[in-house]
């Protein structure tokens, strides 16, 4: 075996696997897999600092890649494998401003702003490393279901690469226009299943399952590899310090679950020395972890959790027919596939599960965006969690904070131009019957005449 392999998450099977099988679960046991490495063949830096060094080889395609620059904590291809399209150039930035609003000190608030990868989300930094995958076991076709972004990063890697043909499931009506409008763009097969993403999801697996096609969800546990480094650049950005918490929004959990397993494996390697906090952020309308985690005491148990009460909470949940619903379209999701990764991580990083309304989430993105930054509606939830976290006295204003801003703002303009205009059709079409019927962040156009004593009239001067 090399020295990287698949490993079956339970503690009572822990299956191994090689590198070039293709699997989303166990077959053993049907748990989630993992990527895990025999460290002592691995050339690690002895020290986090030394990976700055690749800022001055950028020319190097695998340098200059966020993902790949921390090739080594992700070493399960070989270089000339690697699949790139200079994911993850983003940025983590102090805002001061946003951090006053929420009542945080000046100097302890960050946005890491995953909206400037390629496709506008953070699933390309998934999305280069299932794609490797792909390339080391010869895949010719990938697949996803996708509330939207999941599906625009797959089709521009397929795109870019030219090495796949894609094929995108969608549920009806549930996807926002700029991120269908990129699959389509980039040459995507796109199927639309009359239903939502929790069956768009179940039908890819069963198409994957039965045709030699490659599944690209967070199901995929290579894919998780390439969201690790989203956590590197974060302490990257803050001189190799570990922050006390990170904010980020919950859907399939692909995102808590490898940031969970970045910092296991960082303090395991000795490369950190203490672990920050996770607070994930669920939509109300859809918040299975926060129900499961709070309300019915699930954990991690190390490993040894409640099957019984997951199945039980899922039955119920069929039974009722209850479906998600939240205007933060991308994480409209009841049945995360990561959960059981995703309690691991709220174990290994002490964390904290939330959830907060529409209306929560669609004034802190509106108050994100007029402080700087654009970002769509379910990367909003973090800073409205972080209201939360701030209100229960849980996150103290002295705390250094992350929130990872998943998605960019131009995924989702609908949204927010229906937010700022005013016009009581749209709102009361796309906002009320979500709940959302205060608009204090609203920025409104001002009609005017095509005067120039109008326009100084209408400017006040
Ligand atoms: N934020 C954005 C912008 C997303 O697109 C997603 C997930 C999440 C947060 C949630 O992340 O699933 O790792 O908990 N979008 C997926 C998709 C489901 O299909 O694009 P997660």
């Amino acid at each position: 075996m090399s020295h990287a392999f698949q490993q079956c998450i339970h503690p009572d099977c822990q299956a191994t696997f090689d590198l070039r099988q293709i699997l989303t679960a166990c077959p053993t046991c049907g748990s989630l897999l993992d990527i895990q490495y025999n460290w002592d063949e691995v050339a690690v830096p002895k020290s986090l600092k030394e990976f700055e060094k690749r800022w001055s080889t950028r020319l190097n395609p695998l340098d200059f890649s966020g993902v790949w620059r921390f090739r080594e904590l992700l070493s399960f291809p070989k270089d000339e494998e690697i699949v790139t399209i200079g994911e993850g150039q983003t940025i983590l930035q102090k805002n001061d401003r946003l951090a006053s609003h929420v009542g945080m000190n000046p100097g302890t608030l960050f946005l890491q702003y995953e909206g400037q990868n390629p496709s506008g989300s953070f699933k390309d930094n998934g999305m280069t490393a299932a794609s490797t995958h792909a390339r080391m076991v010869g895949a010719k076709i990938t697949a996803c279901a996708s509330t939207g972004n999941t599906s625009a990063s797959l089709a521009i890697y397929a795109g870019v690469s030219g090495l796949f043909k894609c094929v995108v499931f969608i549920g009806s009506g549930k996807i926002a226009y700029g991120k269908l409008s990129q699959a389509l763009d980039y040459g995507a097969t796109t199927l639309q299943i009359r239903g939502d993403f929790d069956d768009a999801l179940a039908r890819v697996r069963e198409v994957c399952d039965r045709h030699p096609i490659y599944l690209c969800n967070s199901v995929n546990p290579f894919r998780l590899e390439g969201q690790k480094t989203i956590m590197y650049r974060i302490l990257e950005g803050l001189g190799w310090e570990v922050p006390d918490w990170i904010l980020v929004p919950g859907g399939n959990l692909g995102n808590s679950s490898s940031f969970g397993k970045a910092f296991m494996e960082l303090k395991q390697l000795g490369l950190i020395d203490r672990i920050p906090r996770l607070a994930i952020i669920n939509a109300a309308g859809a918040s299975t972890l926060d129900s499961l985690v709070n309300h019915k005491d699930l954990q991690w148990n190390d490993g040894k959790n409640d099957a019984d009460l997951i199945r039980s909470y899922y039955d119920v949940m069929d039974r009722d027919d209850n479906r998600a619903s939240t205007l933060a379209s991308a994480i409209e999701i009841n049945r995360p596939v990561n959960l059981v990764k995703a309690l691991r991580a709220l174990t290994v990083c002490d964390g904290v599960v939330r959830s907060v309304t529409d209306q929560e989430i669609v004034d802190a993105r509106a108050m994100i965006a007029a402080n700087g930054f654009g970002c769509e509606p379910a990367s909003g939830a973090t800073i409205a969690g972080l209201q939360r976290l701030r209100a229960e006295g849980v996150i103290a204003a002295s705390d250094r904070v992350v929130c990872v801003l998943t998605g960019h703002q131009l995924k989702d303009p609908d949204l927010t131009v229906a937010y700022h205009m005013g016009d009581p059709r749209k709102r009361a079409e796309k906002l009320h019957p979500a709940g959302v019927t205060e608009f204090p962040f609203a920025n409104p156009p001002i009609a005017v005449d095509n005067d120039v004593d109008a326009i100084v009239a209408a400017l006040g001067l």
